[in-house]
């Protein structure tokens, strides 16, 4: 699903926040990324769905050189990946339901199909209540359910997470991490950029740990 080689990206005038970076995501899979703040974990994620371009290298997503595709071809591959970020960049002055509906309004989805969808997930993250709350007015923990909500809803094909549980507490931890799971087991790709141990360890996915913009170690987590 992802393959890159030798990817590396600068910002002027002399920051290095990735190089040398090859590696690769099997379609299916789970795959955490971690490292401490400033490894590039986030720089990385945003190379996979073309929000930065990289600054040398190959990126492969789904088959395709994602720098090469324009128009109509890029829009199409990205209407297929889900991506929550770290800041969630949510529309603060939409509800919550407006929110996690858009990935699939864009996609023309039948509106009852979308209210179904949006009325589970919310179900599931625990949020039923919010259906029509301003995003703007939710605590930060809310919002960032709401952004994974967004991220999942259109079951794309490749979903990236960029830090989902750091501002929750263990037991909606949990409801987010099986969320996931359920989207993964129903046949997306994940990438989870994250610092809480807690979501990885007890797994037996595969976790590429970055250090100053390098793959530093590429392990399995503990679970036999
Ligand atoms: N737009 C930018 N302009 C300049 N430097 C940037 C830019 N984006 C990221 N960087 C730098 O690149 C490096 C990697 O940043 P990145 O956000 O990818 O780290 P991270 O691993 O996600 O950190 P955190 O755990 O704090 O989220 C940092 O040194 C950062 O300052
Ligand atoms: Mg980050």
């Amino acid at each position: 699903m992802i393959e890159m080689i030798k990817v590396g990206r600068t910002y002027d005038p002399d920051i290095t926040a990735l190089s040398d970076i090859s590696f690769s995501v099997e379609t299916g899979e789970m795959f955490f990324l971690i490292g401490r703040s400033g490894a590039g974990k986030t720089t990385l994620l945003k190379l996979i769905c073309n929000m930065e371009t990289p600054s040398n290298g190959l990126i492969e997503v789904a088959g395709y050189n994602i720098n090469k595709l324009k128009g109509k071809d890029l829009a199409h591959l990205r209407q297929r990946i889900g991506v929550a970020y770290q800041d969630f960049k949510l529309l603060n002055d939409r509800t919550v339901a407006e929110n996690i509906a858009i990935s699939m309004e864009v996609s023309y989805k039948k509106p009852r199909a979308i209210k179904n969808r949006v009325r589970e997930l919310l179900d599931q993250l625990q949020l039923v209540d919010k259906h029509d709350t301003l995003t703007g007015e939710l605590s930060r923990g809310e919002q960032q359910r709401v952004a994974l909500a967004r991220a999942v809803a259109n079951s794309p094909r490749l979903i990236l997470v960029d830090e989902p549980t750091g501002n929750l507490d263990a037991s909606t931890t949990k409801q987010v991490m099986e969320l996931l799971t359920r989207s993964n087991k129903a046949g997306a790709t994940i990438v989870i950029a994250t610092h809480d141990e807690s979501i990885y360890q007890q797994s037996n996915h595969r976790i590429m740990e970055l250090s100053n913009g390098r793959i530093s170690s590429l392990t399995r987590g503990g679970k036999a």
